[in-house]
């Protein structure tokens, strides 16, 4: 073909990625367990039932060598070191690591291809990171699968149910390469902050493992022990230069930042090391301790003031918790009436699952009023008016559930509810008490503002068992079934007078 001709540098393209793909091409597997272990725990802090998981397939590969991978689903919130546990993997099994961004992506093309005929068509991400790669068996993480987006360009989930299902998988195809490519052998690791907006399908086909965030002593661990000496090194300080100790470490956790994961912490650390770094630089030659005192000057004002719970509750309020994007928070849901008003008024930029359930509560608690103790002629001629801190902070979802009910019941009874109790539950109009998720997370907030009680819905119970054991023994639990138990817990006596008054009417 002349050099002039017209689709010259196309044919050229093609023909350059099929000779650059690693059709044949694998690197060796490390299958020593214990060389796996010690690189997991060298980069990772705990995460113990994900690095077992690896050590699992470690096993399962060393026994029988044609075992597929599974394809794991890493889910949890930002920064708690998904995507650098991938890293970790790959380098504990010798192999190599690729990544592709899903976030963002509409156009099933982008995953699989556009055809040759389309003016600058190109492989698709999946072909792309296998290129890197040079091999055909890396780690291959796919970020963020949460983020997928789908319009009239296809949808791109339904392309990687085909990419993630080990049967179709050995011939894969991609459009621009039109030729089947075998990723069986890639490793897959996808990464989701949640999965409520990820496909079914794909659900289904991956092995979910949950990363929670951590705790204040686990987040001054993993600064101790993994972030300082990293940031050391990059500075090119040593560790008898710089010392930063436990209550310094404490101090940056508790004032400087709020998050579930470590990246915040990771900045500030950044930020100490190269302000003492210039001090060496400049001719210092004294090792430097970095007190709590000094932050201010090296990280500027504290930016966070530790939140502290009400100590009294005026009635109509009840102490809720959230699961946010970074970590968990108090909330507190107010309630008030309005006399000479109509309806349910909502407050607090909150979603449409939440007013349902706010609803809900009010459903419950009016058509409960008997048994709660409730006089019904308050119904009559009131409005009432839900409000829930702080304004400006959209909220969402139905686990304030049983907070609503609490607040709603100790406003028409007049009795505050427990100021030293927080709670958290969905609820049903005939009294359920649903599980919810974040567990950990909101019951850290909890103990961040000094409240030791909290209430779980029952089947929420088992969750308790990632907390760390010197949280899970200063907390002390309570586990609803029905909103009646919940309520009994938080609002003094209003669970022994339903009984009588309901048998008093009966
Ligand atoms: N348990 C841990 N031990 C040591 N370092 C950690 C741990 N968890 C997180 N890190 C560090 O925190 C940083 C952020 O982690 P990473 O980028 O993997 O977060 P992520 O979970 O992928 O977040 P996102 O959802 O935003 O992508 C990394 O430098 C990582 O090494
Ligand atoms: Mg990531």
């Amino acid at each position: 073909m002349p050099s002039a001709a017209p689709d010259y540098q196309l044919t050229r393209t093609y023909l350059e990625l099929i000779l650059e793909l690693p059709w044949k091409k694998s690197t060796t597997d490390i299958l020593d367990l214990a060389h796996a272990r010690q690189v997991l725990d060298e980069d990772h802090f705990d995460l113990q039932d994900i690095k077992g998981r690896i050590l699992e397939h470690l096993a399962v590969l060393k026994l029988n060598p044609q075992a597929r991978a599974p394809i794991l689903c890493f889910v949890g919130p930002p920064g708690v070191g998904k995507t650098s546990l991938g890293q970790s993997i790959a380098r504990s099994m010798g192999r190599k690591f690729e990544r592709a961004s899903l976030g963002g992506m509409h156009d099933e093309a982008e995953l699989r291809g556009h055809r040759r005929t389309y003016i600058g068509a190109m492989p698709g991400r999946i072909i792309q990171a296998i290129r890197r790669a040079g091999v055909l068996n890396p780690v291959l993480m796919l970020d963020e699968v949460d983020k997928l987006g789908r319009d009239y360009r296809g949808d791109p989930a339904a392309a990687l149910l085909e990419v993630l299902d080990p049967a179709q998988n050995s011939t894969f195809r991609d459009n621009y390469l039109d030729l089947p490519f075998d990723l069986s052998r890639v490793f897959f690791i996808t990464t989701a902050n949640t999965l409520d907006t990820v496909p079914r399908p794909l659900i289904d086909r991956m092995e979910i493992l949950r990363l929670t965030g951590y705790s204040e002593e686990e987040k001054v661990e993993i600064a101790r022990r993994y972030l300082l000496p990293r940031q050391l090194a990059q500075t090119g300080l040593t560790p008898q230069q710089l010392t930063v100790p436990d209550e310094t470490l404490k101090q940056i956790v508790s004032r400087y930042t709020r998050e579930a994961g470590v990246r915040q912490l990771e900045h500030a650390l950044g930020q100490v090391t190269r302000k003492v770094a210039v001090r060496f630089a400049e001719g210092n030659t004294q090792p430097v301790t970095v007190r709590p005192e000094d932050l201010p000057v090296m990280l500027g004002p504290e930016r966070f003031f530790l939140e502290r719970a009400r100590q009294q509750l005026p009635a109509g309020v009840a102490t809720g918790l959230a699961w946010t994007e970074t970590g968990g928070d108090v909330l507190y849901v107010e309630a008030t009436l309005l006399p000479g008003g109509r309806g349910l008024r909502l407050t607090g930029q909150l979603g449409e699952v939440m007013r349902e359930s706010a609803r809900a509560a009010q459903s419950f608690v009016w058509s409960h009023a008997g048994q709660l103790g409730i006089d019904p002629a308050l119904f009559r001629g009131t409005g009432l008016h839900i409000h829930v801190p702080a304004g400006a902070v959209p909220k969402d979802g139905p686990s304030a559930g049983v907070a609503m009910v609490t607040a709603l019941t100790s406003l028409y009874t007049q009795v505050p509810a427990r100021s030293d109790t927080a709670m958290t539950g969905e609820i049903t109009l005939t009294g359920l008490v649903l599980p919810i998720g974040g567990v950990k997370e909101k019951t850290l907030a909890a103990r961040r503002a000094g409240i030791r009680r909290v209430v779980l819905p029952k089947d929420n119970e088992k969750d308790l068992r990632d907390l760390p054991d010197h949280v899970r023994k200063e907390m002390s639990f309570v586990f609803a079934e029905r909103i009646e138990e919940a309520l009994a817990a938080t609002i003094p006596n209003v669970a022994k007078e339903p009984q009588m008054q309901a048998d008093g009417r009966r």
